[in-house]
């Protein structure tokens, strides 16, 4: 099917979100008011999607992401004085209440109760005020400050999704009102868009059931019959009291193509990410993506390694670089690898005439790397923003010659 053809075929079959109005009418304001301004809007998603089982859902399929990537870009593109869409996951991180959320940076911790004074106003005597604690003063009222800079001054705008298909819907909602900016728009595609869904004609209007319910109660008219629910075939003898639920997904049509060809402002710059496991594809199908949707830049990461490193591989020289966090400078993280970094970058070297550079290569502080809030180590983001705005820069100028 054509791509215009499925994007019809797709959102003419699904209902759209409710809430889509209402974000409608919040980002064109925002966007009217930045582009009286002239001032740079950057799109950044961010977070996983989700994949319902059933239409009135109780259960779904999820992915690892927690939006950190998108959080903490966000702040650096605020930093660097653009205007942030933050179109995310609800209930992921935030820009700036990232620091201070969820189980491993729980507020909590950062507060005291001090001892009570007298001219503390409570009416109970052994109250004391709540403060942040000594420690964390200069860092939380850094973070307070730019997080009330970008309030008070309309720099950020937060739109919510769950699940994939609020997230398309979504999409091509923002990237059209994005229109008027012309050049100065860009697109951070950071989420983690699940690749596969269950389409409407087949999903289940209530929760599945895992064991079987009398006739009179059953709907003759469910997607997901108990013909569908099986055990699976490979017991000797068939389990009696619970069953396998075997679940056929879809692949979700890919939009980046009309993102990049209809939906976007002429002059825009499209940048997507690809997250692989295996070091030895990640270049090879970084490079895949950009040729497929002709865009602008694809950044390139490992699982393991997305803390420390990530690569841009562009349509023009240098093709491909690779941006390291300092071997001195890298931050602890439990579910990243450190020994993996450079891995990738010498998977796609090997056989090459030029020699891979090792992550100690990389090991002299870069102009950017301050950052807010890292509390070990720099954050990768602080590299990747100001490289990123250097290019969106290059392609305004160019666009306006
Ligand atoms: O949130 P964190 O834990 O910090 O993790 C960040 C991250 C690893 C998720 C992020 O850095 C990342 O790599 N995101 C992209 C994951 C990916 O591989 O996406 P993809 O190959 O399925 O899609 C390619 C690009 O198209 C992505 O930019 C995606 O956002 C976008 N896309 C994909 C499908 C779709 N239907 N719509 C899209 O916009």
């Amino acid at each position: 099917m054509a791509h215009a053809d499925s994007e019809s075929a797709y959102f003419n079959n699904y209902p759209p979100p409710k809430a889509l109005p209402k974000h409608e009418s919040l980002a064109k304001s925002f966007i009217d008011y930045h582009v009286e301004s002239n001032r740079r809007v950057v799109l950044v998603t961010s977070g996983g999607t989700t994949v319902p089982l059933e239409n009135q859902t109780v259960r779904f399929i999820d992915n690892f992401s927690a939006g950190t990537r998108g959080a903490t870009s966000a702040e650096y593109f605020l930093q660097e004085g653009y205007a942030v869409i933050f179109f995310h996951r609800q209930y992921s991180l935030l820009p700036y209440s990232r620091h201070y959320s969820h189980s491993t940076n729980c507020f909590l911790d950062f507060m005291d109760e001090a001892s009570p004074t007298p001219l503390y106003n409570s009416n109970n005597s052994d109250h004391g005020p709540i403060k942040v604690r000594n420690k964390y003063q200069d860092e939380m009222r850094d973070v307070l400050r730019k997080y009330r800079y970008a309030k008070q001054n309309n720099r950020l705008l937060l739109i919510p999704y769950t699940t994939v298909s609020e997230y398309l819907f979504e999409l091509r909602m923002l990237a059209k009102c994005m229109k008027p900016l012309g050049p100065n728009a860009l697109f951070y595609l950071a989420a983690a868009v699940s690749d596969f869904f269950i389409p409407r004609d087949r999903m289940a209007e209530h929760k599945i059931q895992s064991s079987e319910i009398p006739k009179e109660f059953s709907n003759n008219d469910e997607a997901v019959g108990a013909e569908d629910i099986y055990t699976g075939g490979f017991e000797q003898k068939q389990a009696t009291s619970s069953k396998k639920l075997v679940v056929n997904l879809d692949p979700v049509p890919k939009f980046l193509q009309q993102l990049v060809d209809g939906w976007s402002p002429e002059g825009s710059m499209i940048v997507s990410f690809k997250l692989e496991t295996d070091p030895n594809i990640l270049v090879y199908k970084a490079q895949t993506a950009l040729k497929r949707y002709a865009h602008h830049l694809v950044i390139g990461n490992l699982l393991s390694t997305r803390k420390w490193e990530v690569v841009f591989v562009t349509p023009d020289a240098p093709y491909e670089r690779w941006i390291r966090v300092p071997k001195s400078r890298r931050s602890k993280s439990i579910s990243g690898v450190e020994d993996q970094v450079g891995l990738a970058e010498a998977a796609k070297r090997a056989g090459s005439q030029i020699a891979p550079s090792t992550p100690e290569d990389d090991d002299t502080p870069k102009e950017g790397d301050g950052h807010i809030g890292a509390r070990e180590g720099s954050e990768i983001e602080s590299l990747i923003i100001p490289e990123l705005v250097k290019l969106h820069t290059n392609m305004i100028v160019k666009f306006n010659q």
